[in-house]
């Protein structure tokens, strides 16, 4: 199968944990955004680990996945070598000890990267663009702090990954600029997967879906009162971005109802 004839995604209902049926067949195209909400333990990461597997009814939820309508076979699609699925994950565990640099060097010429070094450095400059606090091409993947890493991921993702499909399992590291990743991430035409707990990230969606008990409870399409919540959520959360920042480099927060509160020094 070719990557780029990857048009839609259609994951058919499984079970939840109590064996109920989960009565729902969902289909994604190229260009959708879905998120992901629900309470802690509810199934969001074992949703987008089905997909990532191409479950074919032989997960603990039963769910199958279909390419274009049609059931994939997860060893066809793997002996071709391409990556379907692109996920960042919860975890993240560099296992090798080489510079961020290298790292990149590698993945580059792994995907044969017609310019390695431009893209190399591209990256490194999307993920200091992204992380709060920067850091160089020579330093090691495992000295750098989780905002770091998880900014080096994000931007590797999103310039060296073919994958028609991508999956973002939380991204709320303080130390990484949430919104401007995904909008990284999210290229026009990919279909985009994100488990949240954040509404900012929970609002960009075309619509969401909700988990109860390890399955699909609902699906929820954001209507127009909502799009103008998600601009006003997205303010305040700018607001707490600022006072995040005066107290993580070393200010005193002058923040409050009383408007003599509002200056600054
Ligand atoms: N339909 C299901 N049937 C059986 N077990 C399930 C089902 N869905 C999820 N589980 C299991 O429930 C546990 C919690 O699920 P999961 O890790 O997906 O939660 P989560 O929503 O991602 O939570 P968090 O918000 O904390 O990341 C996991 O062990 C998972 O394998
Ligand atoms: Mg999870």
């Amino acid at each position: 199968m070719e990557l780029a004839n990857v048009r839609s995604l259609t994951i058919t209902g499984g079970r939840n944990k109590y064996g109920r049926a989960e009565d729902q067949t969902l289909t994604c195209r190229a260009g959708d955004i879905t998120c992901i909400v629900g309470p802690t333990g509810s199934g969001k990461s074992r949703f987008l680990a089905d997909i990532e597997s191409l479950a074919q009814g032989d997960t603990v939820t039963g769910r199958r996945v279909l390419i274009n309508g049609s059931p994939v076979d997860p060893s066809v699609v793997r002996a071709t070598g391409q990556k379907l699925v692109a996920q960042l994950s919860q975890q993240m565990n560099f296992i090798v000890d080489l510079s961020a640099e290298e790292f990149l060097m590698l993945h580059a010429e792994s995907r044969i990267s017609p310019d390695p070094d431009g893209i190399v450095r591209a990256i490194l400059a999307a993920a200091n663009d992204l992380s709060g606090e920067k850091f160089t091409g020579n330093v090691s993947v495992t000295q750098l702090s989780g905002g770091q890493s998880r900014a080096l991921m994000i931007a590797d993702t999103a310039l060296l990954s073919p994958s028609p499909i991508v999956l973002i399992d939380e991204i709320e590291n303080a130390g990484v600029d949430r919104r401007r990743a995904l909008e990284l991430l999210v290229q026009k035409e990919k279909i985009t997967f994100i488990a949240t707990h954040d509404p900012v990230l929970a609002l960009m969606g075309s619509r969401r879906l909700w988990f109860r008990d390890g399955g699909i409870a609902g699906i929820i399409v954001p209507d127009e009162n909502e799009r103008e919540s998600a601009a006003y959520v997205r303010e305040i959360d700018e607001q707490w971005a600022r006072w995040r920042e005066t107290i993580r480099t070393g200010g005193l927060l002058h923040a409050g109802p009383d408007p003599d509160l509002h200056h600054t020094d």
